[in-house]
């Protein structure tokens, strides 16, 4: 509490000096995320400006209100929504401005509520955004009050109309909130726009669109100064006008600037500059404002596919919810990037956002990480997938949501592909043909540089509405592998993207034993009944997928084949909450990731591995724990070898190659205890050597952080993986240990889970159960400038362990 005030009194006092004008105080973006209060239900009486809520609960945002709740097959969200509760909340939070800012234009933004947001600031009603995605700003100005009279804003949230989503979506303010001071001169919301329309290796040109907002009741004379940054500051161009903005009036301006010999942004190389505005009246510093520029040209080809600077380049996308498991909806950078890097390191160069507007944080890092994004507005137009989902917002929004989704992300250089829709059942009736002629013309209005796509499941040319409009610049097709050979006759001249592929189900670290070649469909087909398994696990094995779908090889081998299908996003690159296809409760969240909720790899992750990085790979599954003389398939993902031998106990089992369009090799093993060993080599030399062992019983607990440092700022985290391994530190494959945590110092527990689609305990407990050996915990900074311990124990006879984490400023 006392660091946060003396943050504010620093914060307010470089307000109030900043006539000085230095130049990163003129515009003030304050972090508004902390010290909310907070109650459940509906309390209408709030909105009130003397209303007293100190006794509702003190919290941080991003706040998801659902993942905390306990799992119930009754709650309205259903098990596909994830099997949480939802409802209805209100956040108030209450704060001073000084005398001395008076004058300024002061707005608050809001990165995403889910859902029908509405915001009071003292008393008066700002409005409402039904949709939960999308972000939104309002102009607090009028309304304010100065010196010691407190400020109280009222946010309602109210996601109590069910189920409204075919997927998990949280409660609450799930993304950032900040508060925004500007001279009311300033550069106007999303008020920048910056695009190359020629880049060679020379040159690279800008065209550089700026928005100017004057609230003063005056003409106001102004010097724009805009520059680019180098990513090592270098002013590498700059441009300067002098211009008169109206009293009251917005002003738009258009730049042109020219950057010699540009650093290409690409995956590899993600090269950022960075544009600066700085805006003088009377030779002062007014405003100073910053956005991201990537030089980077791409081109979708139909008959070669995706280039991207010239170079072909296949997608190898994922889809991505936006749940960060455990953690809920919240959106957090830290999160966030762990993700992102786990894909990077399996080789993924693009992200499929599903089904609906991201978070500010996934493009940031997108742009900095170097990946190919396809951003998505909506997952329905008119016509529901859920009752009482967005249709009933489209008459009144669409247009607003989509307008304010291009607005936000045409500054992104990672964005490449504006998707209106996913499998939208417009597609399936002529109503389709005059929607996507809508969609498409608000979407190149303001941005006119990417293609406009849709997800699309109807291949029938002829049945397909949204593709019978004849405005979509790119063709994304969902599942139905088999089919992409028939399309460049089907759709001549089209660009064709897989916009969603696979489908398949799997379980991490458990093997069902089916025969080599089969592949199952679960369910088998539309609402036949299936045998699954007592436990609600599907065999990590890749045989198993929906019958819409195709086992991860099935569908990559088909996509690798085709030049003209630009490339794939996996459906998904990891499970997420709600959705829990084949099974119903209490399986509560997704079969479908490449790795599990908690972000621990399914083997398949290492046959994208080998096929999408440069990296050697050789990983080989499953387990070795099992009973003597049971026939074990043993498969190994491989890369940059000819060939992979195998030994049991040193007895050679023989060499095995991939052959044609083959992914992965295999043996059929005679299971005996003790050590099995592959060997990967090229040209008679070793690539690399794997082992795995018999696991004995259970005796200690590994941790391993993914962060062994992290800063103070309430924000960051470290993600903590616990093996239970035997004495020899051999992973047990089937350990379901109770784990549970302590922990002191500067860190607090978020988040506990162990990736089990069926698991029912509590994401925000201090223990949770092993799954197949492992678990992870969640640990965020909570603010104090101490090392953290985090001690983890198990009562079933095991050595406990503990881990110390360094925090730093
Ligand atoms: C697709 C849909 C996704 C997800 C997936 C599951 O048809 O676009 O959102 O539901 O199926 O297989």
């Amino acid at each position: 509490m006392k660091r946060i005030q003396i943050y504010s009194l620093m914060f307010w006092a470089v307000i109030l000096c900043s006539c000085g004008a230095k130049e990163q105080d003129v515009r003030v973006v304050k972090d508004f995320n902390f010290n909310w209060n907070f109650k459940l239900g509906s309390h209408p009486e709030a909105v009130k400006e003397d209303f007293d809520s100190s006794d509702w609960r003190a919290l941080n945002l991003p706040h998801d209100w659902s993942i905390e709740g306990t799992f119930s097959k009754d709650h309205p969200t259903k098990p596909e929504g994830g099997a949480l509760p939802a409802g209805e909340g209100w956040y108030r939070k209450s704060f001073e401005l000084p005398e001395g800012i008076k004058g300024k234009s002061i707005a608050i933004e809001f990165d995403g509520v889910y859902r029908n947001s509405e915001v009071w600031i003292n008393g008066h009603f700002l409005g409402k955004r039904p949709y939960g995605y999308i972000s939104f700003m309002y102009d607090l100005t009028p309304y304010l009050h100065y010196g010691t009279q407190k400020n109280t804003i009222t946010v309602k949230v109210d996601n109590s109309l069910q189920p409204n989503s075919r997927w998990y979506t949280g409660s609450g303010i799930y993304r950032n909130v900040r508060l925004v001071v500007t001279d009311k001169l300033h550069v106007a919301h999303w008020g920048t726009y910056a695009t190359t329309p020629e880049i060679s290796k020379g040159l690279g040109t800008v065209n550089y669109e700026l928005t100017l907002q004057n609230d003063h009741n005056q003409d106001k004379s102004v010097k724009l100064v805009t520059s680019i940054k180098s990513e090592q500051n270098e002013e590498v161009a700059k441009v300067i006008s002098n211009e008169n903005i109206k009293a009251n009036d917005f002003f738009v301006l258009n730049q042109d600037l020219e950057v010699k010999i540009p650093v290409l942004w690409d995956i590899e190389n993600p090269y950022l500059y960075t544009i600066q505005t700085k805006v003088y009246e009377d030779g002062r510093l007014i405003d100073n404002y910053e956005t991201p520029l990537g030089f980077r040209y791409f081109n979708f080809d139909a008959e070669k596919g995706f280039s991207l600077n010239g170079v072909p380049t296949k997608i190898h996308g994922v889809c991505l919810h936006h749940d960060n498991g455990a953690l809920g909806a919240v959106a957090n950078n830290d999160a966030i990037k762990r993700k992102l890097t786990l894909m990077k390191e399996m080789g993924a160069n693009a992200i499929r956002v599903s089904h609906n507007p991201s978070s500010v944080e996934l493009l940031d890092l997108c742009d900095e990480m170097g990946f190919i994004v396809q951003v998505e507005a909506f997952d329905t137009w008119k016509k529901k997938k859920a009752k009482q989902d967005y249709h009933l917002d489209w008459d009144e929004w669409h247009q607003k949501d989509l307008e304010d989704f291009v607005l936000r992300d045409r500054n992104h250089p990672s964005v490449m592909m504006w998707s209106i829709g996913n499998e939208i059942r417009e597609q399936f009736d002529s109503t389709g043909v005059a929607i996507t002629k809508e969609l498409v013309s608000i979407v190149k209005k303001l941005d006119k540089t990417r293609p406009v796509t849709s997800a699309l499941t109807e291949n029938v040319p002829e049945k397909n509405y949204i593709y019978q409009s004849g405005a979509l610049d790119l063709l994304g097709f969902n599942y139905k592998h088999k089919d992409y050979t028939g399309f460049p006759e089907k759709f001549k001249g089209q660009k064709i993207i897989a916009s969603e592929s696979v489908s398949a189900l799997e379980t991490r670290g458990h093997y069902d034993h089916f025969d080599a070649d089969e592949i199952k469909r679960w369910p088998p087909a539309h609402n036949e009944p299936f045998d699954g398994n007592d436990d609600f696990t599907v065999s990590a094995y890749d045989q198993v997928s929906a019958y819409w779908g195709a086992t991860h090889e099935e569908s990559w081998k088909a996509v690798k084949a085709l030049d003209y299908i630009a490339g794939t996003f996996i459906w998904t690159g990891f499970d997420y909450l709600g959705e829990p296809i084949p099974y119903p409760y209490p399986a509560r969240s997704s079969y479908f990731g490449i790795l599990d909720l908690a972000g621990l790899p399914k083997d398949v992750y290492y046959m994208y591995q080998s096929e999408w990085s440069d990296q050697d790979v050789l990983h080989i599954l499953p387990h070795w724990n099992w009973t003597k003389n049971q026939e074990i398939d043993v498969w190994a993902y491989y890369n940059n070898a000819d060939e992979v031998e195998l030994f049991l106990n040193g007895k050679s089992l023989g060499k095995k190659s991939k052959k044609d369009d083959d992914l992965h090799v295999s043996w059929e093993v005679k299971y005996e205890p003790g050590t099995l060993k592959a060997v990967s080599k090229k040209e008679g030399k070793v690539v690399l050597e794997k082992e795995i062992h018999t696991a004995g019983k259970a005796a200690q607990i590994n941790l391993t952080a993914d962060k062994k440092e992290i800063r103070n700022n309430q924000y960051d985290l470290t993600y903590i993986t616990v093996d239970v391994v035997d004495e020899k530190g051999v992973l047990v494959p089937n350990a379901n240990h109770l784990i549970e945590f302590e922990i002191s110092g500067g860190g607090e527990i978020v988040g506990v889970d162990n990736g089990y689609q069926a698991n029912l305990s509590s994401f925000k407990a201090s223990e949770i159960k092993a799954y197949n050996g492992k678990c992870i915990v969640i640990v965020q900074s909570n603010g104090k400038k101490e090392n953290i311990v985090l001690k983890a124990t198990s009562q079933d006879a095991i050595a406990s362990n503990s881990i110390e984490i360094k925090v730093i400023n």
